[in-house]
């Protein structure tokens, strides 16, 4: 590990909440190596000694998962019209995990599980330009000037912005592979709607340099190498 904030290893190793940290920290209730620290941005190292109230604290490893979204399914942490694709993993602390970029109930693919925020906001931020690759099913064969047009950007119903610049890659007339690097409320429909087109199926098979390898409904823990792929700009 390297090092990080004094806040948030005492957040991470205890089930207290930032603010809550913050404050033992300023109470001088932490030690780092035997010295009172009240500076929450601090940094220290997992091997610090470092105690809350007289208790040595343990840094949890944060976990990263690659999961196969069934359809039906939803990326909520309960369930509500359809259960919850978290229903398909069993291990502990659930509840503290989210999903970096949902997928819609009847989209289909890839999903990014984590507890780790600081992560998961390098592959949704769309600043940070991570790609994903969504398999298109279309209702009517795609128009010969929608890659200029998505490569130029769309105005979408609602947004003040255009959309970022994608690529799509023309499989068959009704289907079709499009990558994008933002994630904005059922862009991918509101793109093909913007066109003139409708989708009737759509996968998400690609985020950043992770291809989906899992069968539906199934899931795995990332590689370390995997893990730091999201965090180099690929
Ligand atoms: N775009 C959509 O419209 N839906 C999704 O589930 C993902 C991207």
């Amino acid at each position: 590990m390297s090092t990080v904030r004094l806040d948030r290893f005492v957040c991470k190793s205890t089930e207290l909440t930032k603010a809550e940290a913050i404050e033992q920290i300023h109470q001088g209730a932490v030690s780092v190596n035997g010295e009172a620290i009240t500076s929450e941005a601090t940094q220290v190292h997992e091997n610090n000694e470092i105690i809350l109230n007289g208790k040595k604290l343990i840094a949890r490893r944060f976990r990263y998962i690659l999961m196969h979204k069934a359809a039906g399914t939803i990326c909520s942490n309960k369930d509500e019209v359809y259960p919850s694709l978290f229903n398909q993993i069993a291990i502990d602390r659930i509840s503290e995990l989210h999903i970096a970029g949902r997928l819609d109930a009847d989209t289909t693919g890839m999903v990014l599980i984590t507890d780790d925020g600081r992560w998961s906001f390098d592959i949704t931020t769309p600043t940070k330009k991570c790609e994903k690759v969504y398999r298109v099913g279309l209702s009517r064969p795609i128009a010969d000037d929608a890659a200029i047009k998505f490569s130029h950007g769309l105005s979408l119903q609602g947004e003040d912005k255009l959309t970022l610049p994608a690529v799509l890659e023309v499989i068959s007339p009704k289907e079709v592979l499009l990558t994008i690097t933002e994630g904005k409320f059922h862009q991918v429909k509101r793109m093909f709607a913007a066109i003139g087109n409708k989708v009737v199926s759509l996968h998400r098979e690609k985020i950043g340099m992770v291809s989906l390898d899992v069968e539906a409904g199934q899931w795995r823990y990332l590689t370390a190498e995997e893990i730091l792929s999201f965090t180099n700009g690929k």
